[in-house]
């Protein structure tokens, strides 16, 4: 098949830029694509990144310091852009008035302002094919889960809990770094870091959210500078929001989304537990090969344990039976903005990218959960 290249540029070479580049290299794995991302560009303040890149990616003709001669290359038609949340405005802003398509991360802007004004930048380009990264719905269970939401097969829904629960925090000699200061991750904090994962199956489910009560925890308010000295650490550590929510039956049913920082036991640990009348199901990166699925429609109280493969949206060479990890899940979600880029439309509703819109409605109940927080209040969305 001829395959087209898009040619990428990225902005940020940290943790993530490096995932993406190494998703590229990994393109082989999906037989079939009409196009491919090739690395042509690359740009970090600190050019002690470029070296790995360099040694990896024979396709750089250009590594910049300077984001704005990244933009300035005509060859260059998409950026992922993996930068500080300070930065997200300014630099996606920038990068959708060069006219190139954008990946960005989470949380797609510092607040709720600065998201604003990022879709108010893309009203004025249209033209512009624009998503945020979040991989997690990209696992082969909850792929499952999302064609479950899609049949409707839960029946009414009774509760859903939702999150993404971090422990790496509890060490509280680990040094501050850009993500625990307000300033650079900004007020929502945890939320702000882990939000958009935990959030991203309800909001694509399309569920309404009418309103939050939101709990806050700032469980270590100071850390070590990595300079000999203590430093203030002050964003939240920890949210719990107590969400009322509703599908497009109009009955409300408690949603909890939580994000937390602190969760002892907990790594890495992305989970959905959607319980309905009709079927249940959950899912925890804790345990990736295992769905659980409870069908009551056989009036039976039994948790069916499937054990789950390499069954992607995206067609892969990999066997079926293998198992599946994070670098898959991110290689799915590439697979998933380059298609929708090309093709004009999601493979599926649940195999597709965080739509503007949805990173929108994450600042909308963001917002409002640091209202309710404040006031200890019900917030209305
Ligand atoms: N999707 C996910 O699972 C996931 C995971 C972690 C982080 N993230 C998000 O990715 C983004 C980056 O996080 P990270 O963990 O890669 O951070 P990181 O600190 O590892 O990397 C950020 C990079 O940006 C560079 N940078 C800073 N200012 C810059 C500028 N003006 N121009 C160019 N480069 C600049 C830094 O030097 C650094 O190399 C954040 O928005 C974060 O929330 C997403």
């Amino acid at each position: 098949m001829n395959c087209r290249k898009i040619k990428f540029g990225i902005i940020g070479l940290g943790l993530m830029g490096r995932e993406f580049a190494s998703a590229t290299a990994r393109w082989c794995h999906l037989p079939d694509f009409a196009m491919r991302p090739e690395i042509m560009a690359i740009c970090d303040v600190n050019d002690t990144a470029f070296p790995w890149y360099l040694n990896n990616f024979p396709t750089i003709t250009q590594t910049t310091t300077d984001y704005t001669a990244l933009l300035a290359n005509p060859d260059v038609e998409a950026v992922y852009c993996a930068v500080p949340h300070n930065l997200h405005e300014q630099l996606y802003c920038d990068i959708i008035r060069a006219g190139k398509h954008l990946m960005g991360e989470k949380p797609f802007g510092i607040d709720k302002k600065a998201n604003d004004k990022i879709n108010e930048c893309l009203r004025q380009h249209p033209g512009v094919f624009v998503r945020c990264s979040s991989e997690f719905p990209f696992f082969p269970a909850v792929q499952v889960i999302g064609r479950m939401l899609e049949n409707h097969e839960f029946g009414k829904i009774i509760e859903t809990n939702s999150g993404f629960l971090h422990s790496s925090d509890m060490d509280t000699s680990k040094p501050v770094n850009w993500k625990r200061r307000s300033a650079t991750n900004g007020e929502y904090g945890c939320m702000g870091d882990l939000g958009i994962h935990a959030c991203n199956m309800p909001f694509r489910a399309d569920w309404n959210i009418a309103n939050v009560r939101a709990l806050l925890s700032d469980l270590v308010p100071e850390r070590p500078d990595g300079k000999g000295g203590i430093t203030p650490c002050d964003t939240w550590d920890n949210a719990t929001l107590f969400c009322e929510a509703s599908g497009e039956d109009n009955l409300s049913f408690p949603l909890t989304v939580k994000t937390q920082r602190i969760a002892p036991g907990q790594k890495d640990t992305w989970y959905i537990e959607i319980l309905g009348m009709k079927k249940s199901a959950r899912f925890s990166t804790k345990n990736p090969k295992l769905l659980e699925i409870l069908d009551y429609t056989n009036g039976s109280q039994a948790w069916q344990n499937v054990d789950m493969g390499y069954e992607t949206a995206f067609k892969s060479i990999t066997g079926g039976i293998f198992e599946f990890g994070f670098s898959d899940a991110i290689l799915q979600m590439w697979a998933a903005f380059i298609y929708e880029l090309h093709n004009g439309k999601p493979l599926s509703k649940f195999a597709a990218c965080v739509t503007p819109a949805e990173a929108a409605l994450s600042h909308r109940l963001f917002t409002a959960a640091l209202e309710s927080h404040k006031k200890h209040q019900v917030a209305i969305l």
